[in-house]
């Protein structure tokens, strides 16, 4: 109830630094005396009745936080206190990079949208691993954290199969899933590496290094033509991709309204989210999913807000959801609400 407000508060700051300062006034309530129970207590689902197995590992709830939000396991603690069943961190790159200058992320208010150029700004492979050592030693909690991977930019595509195998080792022990990020529109050339023989290149030189079998999947971007998408069904029925997840932020600007197309122009480049997002993820979602015969778990990802945009996703095939841009329009209730609205739903 109190969230529009701070949301209206939040959206007088630019959007990296009400990121910051949400995270920052997470940090602190979480270490007032009684904090972190209060917050469990608001924020998280209690029911046992979400709870599933799926890519060997078991998901307390199917709702995860996408990549990019905590790109350096920086919040891990305190995002779990707001009830996701699961937080992919990253991407995480092999060396430290700062991403594209700023502003590189904007708000589209009336569309519930986002546009962001980040560009994989993030500490690095071996930072990001040290934090993450430190994280599993103080927590025993059931949180699925999931390890989104990519490679510099100043990495030639062909040599980036080795860019995804330095992150792979680095990870491995302190994350439970991998995904492989072929899909940012902010780093040029990057998605070129969708294509047939590149992600047979990674993926087996990933799967040789893999002798733990964790599970590693795939993330695509929304704009594939069919054609490549049945590339991608074709493949994962060729070799081990053990899931996807559907899908990236778009290119798409015309899922926009008329002014919003109009600013989005005067922003620059960067891909879309938030609520455009959804019909058009969804449908690639229904894809994948009938390709696929059910044989590859599918992690949906692009405009959910709500119980019933989650409820629609698992409907046309997910086995997990992933939420972003719609957590920083929905606040810090939303993982609950989709939660409760699952539960009643009988999903
Ligand atoms: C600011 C921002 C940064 C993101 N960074 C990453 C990233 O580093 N890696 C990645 O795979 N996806 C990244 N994403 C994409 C999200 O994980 C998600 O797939 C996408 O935004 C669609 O979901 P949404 O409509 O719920 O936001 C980012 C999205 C936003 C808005």
């Amino acid at each position: 109830m109190l969230y529009p407000l701070l949301r209206k508060a939040l959206f007088q700051l630019s959007p990296e630094k009400a990121h910051q300062v949400s995270m920052s006034s997470l940090h602190f309530l979480a270490q007032l005396p009684g904090g972190k129970s209060f917050l469990k207590q608001q924020f998280q689902y209690q029911g046992k009745d979400l709870s599933k197995k799926v890519l060997g590992l078991h998901f307390p709830n199917p709702v995860g936080l996408g990549a990019g939000f905590d790109k350096n396991a920086e919040h891990l603690d305190v995002l779990s206190l707001l009830g996701f069943g699961f937080i992919e961190i990253g991407t995480v790159t092999p060396k430290a990079q700062a991403g594209n200058p700023s502003p590189r992320l904007f708000r589209l208010p009336s569309d519930q949208a986002l546009i962001n150029r980040m560009g994989f700004n993030n500490e690095g492979v071996e930072a990001i691993t040290t934090r993450l050592k430190k994280y599993r030693s103080q927590n025993q909690s059931d949180l699925i954290i999931g390890g989104n991977i990519g490679k510099n930019k100043v990495t030639e595509n062909e040599d980036a199969w080795k860019d995804y195998c330095i992150n792979f080792k680095g990870l491995e022990e302190v994350v439970d899933y991998f995904v492989v990020n072929v899909s940012s529109p902010n780093t040029p050339g990057l998605r070129a590496l969708q294509e047939k023989e590149a992600l047979r290149k990674i993926f087996s030189e990933l799967q040789l290094l893999n002798k733990n079998k964790k599970p590693i999947l795939l993330k695509i971007a929304p704009d594939l033509e069919t054609s490549a998408l049945d590339d991608i069904i074709q493949l994962t029925k060729e070799i081990n991709i053990d899931g996807l997840v559907s899908s990236n932020t778009t290119l798409d600007r015309t899922l926009l309204n008329a002014d919003n197309q109009k600013l989005a122009e005067t922003y620059g480049a960067g891909g879309l989210s938030g609520k455009p997002l959804l019909t058009k993820s969804n449908d690639v979602l229904s894809y994948l999913h009938k390709g696929l015969e059910s044989n590859t778990p599918i992690i949906a990802s692009g405009g959910i807000f709500t119980g019933e945009d989650a409820k629609e996703k698992l409907d046309a095939g997910a086995n997990l959801i992933q939420v972003w841009t719609g957590f920083v329009y929905e606040g810090p209730r939303m993982v609950k609400n989709i939660c409760e609205y699952l539960s009643s739903s009988h999903h």
